[in-house]
């Protein structure tokens, strides 16, 4: 009887918690809320195993992401315009251009591609601009070998005014499956009072018990600290609000590169295998940054262990932003599978010394340059714990020249905005 009780109460507090706003004037959401601390309080003291258990996650979180996600997302380029149609030309480009070759995997269709909801709750595409389907879009993009993702939002709204999954998480997350989703983005738009780790611990519950191995990329724009909680919910996190295609500056919600990367500076301990700090997705070929500007962005977001989720258009890529895109030594840094984080190991006014080690003893390090004039900028062995005496092999991975046997320190001249990035390999 009393776990009848306990289960009707659980009940009641979970729709109460899940009341979509657009239908939850403030009072209400108030009483709601104050019904739901009340009822909340009397389950505590009642049983407090019982109260935690609708916050826990019995599958394990599954291990697909050993290295950052690679793949392309629609948001950066086209916003709200995302068609079956474009979808299927990423996915082609995706392939033909040497992207799926370098690595890249997911195609994730962003906001926008919902409409509605049908009569028993399910979420409905948007059938003018999906008149296929999402199964057979998401077949198409498997048939390339390449895999699928969609977006959603854990509040009443996507951030572009669409269904958002709340109170329905279960129900979306077995429609994913069925259609073949392999890669869920999820919003944070109009959540109102929502604790974010038990709400994405919602969707990862549901995602984890849908049958179907599903990437879950969290993201709250770094608002609730999610690199305290994130890794045992999902597999990588935003941490910021969203990039703009712009060197630095803010506009709106949105950031430039240099602002982002700012803001990733301490965040290194954070992230490992399955496990991502999410800066947000490449501007790289968008045309708001200059060719080195990219190469910048690019490096940066490689000696992040960023999740690199290409955001321009596969179809009509110029030759510098492939050749940017698909730098194999950049991406093997990127990929590397130790998984460590880069930390910024030195700064002086506008020059910066970024590095992490890579598996087998090698050491990825970026010499950035965010001055208006060329640098001359070096690094020492000690300041990568390395002794001064060691040799080593470095290979410059934009020029890809390498110099043998060095000794003690590396140096070069590092153009305005630019990097100097090497791979650096001790002779034993
Ligand atoms: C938020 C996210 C973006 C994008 C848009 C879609 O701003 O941070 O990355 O998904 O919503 O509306």
């Amino acid at each position: 009887m009393l776990a009848f009780v306990l289960s009707r109460l659980r009940t009641v507090i979970q729709k109460a918690a899940h009341l979509p706003e657009r239908l939850a004037p403030s009072s209400l959401r108030l009483m709601a809320g104050a019904f739901a601390a009340a009822a909340a309080g009397l389950l505590a003291a009642a049983a407090p195993a019982f109260a935690h258990e609708t916050l826990k996650l019995d599958a394990p979180k599954p291990a697909l992401a050993s290295t950052p996600p690679m793949g392309w997302n629609s948001w950066n380029k086209f916003s709200c315009n995302v068609s079956e149609q474009l979808v299927r030309q990423q996915a082609d480009a995706m392939a033909a251009s040497g992207m799926m070759d370098a690595g890249y995997r997911y195609i994730v269709i962003d906001d926008c591609w919902q409409k509605s909801r049908d009569a028993d709750g399910n979420i409905v595409a948007d059938p003018e601009r999906f008149p296929g389907g999402i199964k057979a879009l998401a077949d198409y993009v498997h048939s390339k070998g390449l895999k699928f993702g969609l977006y959603s939002d854990a509040g009443s709204l996507t951030c572009g005014g669409r269904p958002g999954s709340a109170g329905r998480e279960f129900q979306d997350a077995r429609q994913y499956a069925k259609w073949g989703v392999d890669y869920l983005k999820y919003d944070w738009c109009s959540t109102g009072p929502r604790n974010a780790e038990a709400a994405y611990t919602i969707m990862a519950k549901a995602l984890r018990e849908s049958g179907r191995d599903i990437v879950l990329s969290i993201c709250e724009w770094g608002n609730n600290q999610p690199e305290r909680w994130a890794a045992n919910v999902g597999h990588l996190w935003r941490t910021t609000g969203d990039i703009f295609d712009g060197w630095e500056g803010s506009k709106a919600w949105a950031l430039g590169m240099v602002n982002i990367l700012d803001l990733q500076a301490e965040l290194w301990r954070y992230a490992g295998p399955n496990q991502w700090n999410d800066p947000d997705m490449l501007e790289v070929g968008n045309g708001g940054m200059t060719t080195t500007e990219y190469e910048s962005h690019f490096s940066l977001w490689a000696m992040l262990a960023a999740p690199l989720i290409a955001g321009n258009d596969l179809s009509k890529m110029d030759a510098d932003t492939r050749r940017i895109l698909t730098n194999a030594d950049v991406i093997a840094v990127d990929q590397d599978p130790l998984g460590q984080q880069a930390r910024r190991i030195w700064k002086q006014g506008e020059l910066e010394i970024w590095a992490r080690p890579l598996k087998g003893g090698e050491h990825a390090v970026v010499l950035f340059n965010r001055s208006g004039m060329p640098a001359g900028m070096s690094v020492d062995w000690d300041q990568l714990n390395l002794p001064a005496g060691l040799k080593a092999d470095v290979k410059d991975l934009w020029s890809k020249k390498v110099t043998r046997h060095v000794h003690g320190r590396y140096s070069g001249t590092v153009a305005s905005h630019g990097v100097l990035m090497v791979r650096i390999t001790p002779v034993l």
